[in-house]
Order: structure tokens, then C-alpha cells, then sequence
């Protein structure tokens, strides 16, 4: 009998498609990217790498931090200006990669420039990443692709080990880079004394269990497909986040609005009352992420505040929260993290919904229309 070979199937790897396959690659891509960086039980962060020899008198003087990235890698640039201010005590700026470029910004060498790029050959980026070195700043990329453009003309690699993304709507980069981050953030922040060791131990472990935890959630993958029948035919959406996930409801609504063609609007909770709130109706479902932290209170008003105006509610929430099915329609339930880690859990079911509405739809799930992996042209 002979055997068909499928070389691109078996490259999924019996998924059905590639962003599925790398959906569920994350607990392990992520402890890729911190394996060998992080050792909780010391408190201890080494990274080896050859193109990130920054000294500590240099990083004791950092004065500002730019970020700038494009598409889902500025979302983690936004995530991770969290992790700059509240752990490293660094003011840090996230910019897009195409208006950073034409804007005049104030940068010395005392500014370090920050470029996320998952190909590291997007042309807007390196561009940026080329001016902040002709402003005679010091510059760092966080990439995914040994040896492409951007990692060889910044000053300082990080390296995310993901391996290869071929599905269009990235999905382990960003966790990748939000993982190497916060490794990079917390690093500082203890060589700046902006952290004691006991909290240094205590955010490495966070970051250490997460991989666990996803892996826990995706065992329940199918909850989404669910909820995901329920709002396929829906014209627009509404993704709200505050605090460190108000990125991760932009990058929710990115992931739609990509694979799937549904418009979607990822706004900062507290702001939907200045105009968003004017399109809710019933006809509007809306994705909450609220889990507990420092505005877990604040988010709830605002999630009351829609449901009040008929709109339907998905909360992604904390398994141990026992309110929150009271004041939503439907809820994804996550293992309970730390909120300061808490976006490498949140985007998970962020994603896997958009995929699914993606299946339903019968789109083309992993080269959606008009996009390409990497845009090298401006
Ligand atoms: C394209 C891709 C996105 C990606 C963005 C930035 O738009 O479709 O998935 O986030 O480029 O790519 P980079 O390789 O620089 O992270």
C-alpha cells in the first residue's frame, strides 16, 4: 500500500493548521525562551548571550527606554513597558515602528531604543532601529530569527526561541517576547535595586509555573470552540483590558480582525465611557479580561456598566473568582497568575477564539487576505 506524504501536513504536525499548532506550541516555546535565563530558586537571571553584553553601570544609567515594533510585537512592546515602570523603575515609551520613524523624537545616548521583531527583517522597524543608532542611542532587539536584518545591525540581541512562525496571525512571538521581557525587565530591575531578591524570587517563579498553566487551559480548549459557535455570525466586537491587559485586548481584537474579517475594537476599559459605549447594543458581544489585581474592582464597574446597556459579556477571569459568572453572560475561566505574568495567559484564549470564529467562517486561517508574515517593504 503506498503512503501519501504530505510534507506540509506533517509539518503541522497533525494539527489542522499552523496558528492552531503554535497555539499549543506556547507552553513549551516559552520555556524555551527562559530555560537557562531564570533560576527562581537562587533568584538568580543570567543572560549569556554573546550580543547582549550590557554592563551594569550602563544599565544602572539608563534614563528612558523607547520601544518601537510593529503589528503584534508592539503589543508586546506595550505589555512590556508594565514591566519597565513597575519593576525596573525605567520610564519607557511604546511607539509604532512607522511613526516613530517620521516623528522627531528626543533621544540621546542615555535613551535606550528597544526593537521587537519577531522576522527582524520588517522594513519600518529596522528603519527606526537605524535612526536611533544615527542618534548615537544604544539599541536593543528582541527577535526570533537568528542572523535576519535587525539582529545583526542592533547593538544588544535578545533572542526569543520560538522556533519558526508560519501562520500569518502570530501567536507564539508574542509570548515569547513578552517572556524575554520580562526576563529582561526583571534582571534590571534587581541590578538597579528597584527589587529585592525576595520579590526578584518571587515574579522568576511566576513566570516559571506559567507554561504549566497554559498547558492546564488548553486541556479545555474546546470551551472556546464553544462559545466561539455562539459568536461567529457577529459583525463587531469590542475587546476591553486595563493595566497590563489593555494590550492584550488590543492584540484579542488584532487576532480577529486578521483571520476571521470581523471588526474589531480593542479600547482601554476605563475609556469605552468616552465613545465606544455609544455602540453597544445587543447585537455587540464584548471580551472582558478581568482578572484579579490592582483594577479587578474598576473593570467589573466598567463590565456592569455594558451589560446594563444589553451588551453580551465573555469575561476571561480567574478560575477562582465566584462573582464574576454572576456579572457576565459567558466566561473563559484562566489558572489564576500573578497580573504582572498574567498576559501570557490571557492572549491564550484571546487567540484560540479567534481561530475558532476563524474555522467556523471557513476563512483561510493561516494566510488571511492582504496580510504577509513579514511586510519588508515600507
Ligand atoms: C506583519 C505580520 C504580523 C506581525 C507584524 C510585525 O504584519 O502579519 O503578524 O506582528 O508584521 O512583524 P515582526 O516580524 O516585525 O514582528
Amino acid at each position: 500500500k503506498n503512503i501519501r506524504w504530505d510534507t506540509v501536513q506533517a509539518e503541522k504536525d497533525g494539527y489542522k493548521h499552523f496558528m492552531l499548532k503554535e497555539i499549543f506550541e506556547q507552553p513549551r516555546t516559552i520555556e524555551d525562551t527562559f530555560r537557562g535565563r531564570i533560576y527562581p530558586d537562587e533568584g538568580r537571571v543570567y543572560i549569556e548571550e554573546v550580543k547582549l553584553k550590557l554592563k551594569e553601570e550602563y544599565i544602572k544609567n539608563i534614563s528612558n527606554i523607547y520601544i518601537v515594533a510593529c503589528g503584534t510585537s508592539y503589543h508586546s512592546g506595550l505589555v512590556s513597558k508594565f514591566l519597565f515602570e513597575s519593576f525596573a523603575k525605567i520610564p519607557t515609551e511604546v511607539d509604532i515602528a512607522s511613526e516613530f520613524r517620521y516623528r522627531d523624537v528626543i533621544l540621546d545616548e542615555k535613551t535606550l531604543v528597544v526593537v521587537i521583531s519577531q522576522s527582524g527583517e520588517t522594513a519600518d522597524t529596522l528603519a527606526a532601529l537605524r535612526l536611533a543608532k544615527s542618534k548615537g542611542c544604544q539599541t536593543l532587539a528582541v527577535c526570533n530569527v537568528v542572523g535576519s536584518s535587525i539582529s545583526r545591525e542592533a547593538m544588544y540581541v535578545i533572542y526569543t526561541h520560538c522556533g519558526p512562525e508560519i501562520g500569518v496571525a502570530s501567536t507564539k512571538a508574542f509570548t515569547g517576547q513578552v517572556t524575554a521581557l520580562y526576563v529582561l525587565a526583571l534582571d534590571w530591575a534587581y541590578k538597579r535595586e528597584a527589587l529585592t531578591i525576595k520579590e526578584l524570587k518571587k515574579y522568576l517563579k511566576e513566570l516559571w509555573e506559567i507554561p504549566l498553566k497554559i498547558n492546564e487551559f488548553l486541556k479545555n480548549a474546546e470551551s472556546v470552540h464553544d462559545i466561539a459557535k455562539v459568536f461567529a455570525n457577529k459583525r463587531d466586537f469590542l475587546y476591553l483590558g486595563r493595566h497590563i491587559n489593555y494590550p492584550v485586548a488590543l492584540e484579542g481584537a488584532l487576532k480577529i480582525k486578521e483571520i476571521s474579517y470581523i471588526h474589531a475594537e480593542g479600547y482601554a476599559a476605563g475609556e469605552m465611557k468616552h465613545g465606544p459605549i455609544a455602540l453597544i447594543d445587543k447585537s455587540m458581544p464584548i471580551v472582558a479580561i478581568v482578572i484579579k489585581g490592582r483594577i479587578y474592582e474598576k473593570i467589573i464597574s466598567n463590565i456592569e456598566e455594558a451589560k446594563a446597556r444589553g451588551g453580551t459579556i465573555i469575561a476571561v477571569a480567574d478560575q477562582s473568582d465566584k462573582e464574576i459568572g454572576n456579572k457576565s453572560n459567558y466566561v473563559i475561566y484562566v489558572p489564576e497568575t500573578d497580573e504582572f505574568v498574567s498576559p501570557l495567559m490571557t492572549v491564550i484564549p484571546l487567540q484560540l477564539l479567534a481561530y475558532y470564529i476563524s474555522l467556523i467562517l471557513g476563512c483561510d486561517v493561516d494566510q488571511p487576505r492582504n496580510l504577509a508574515k513579514s511586510v519588508t517593504v515600507e
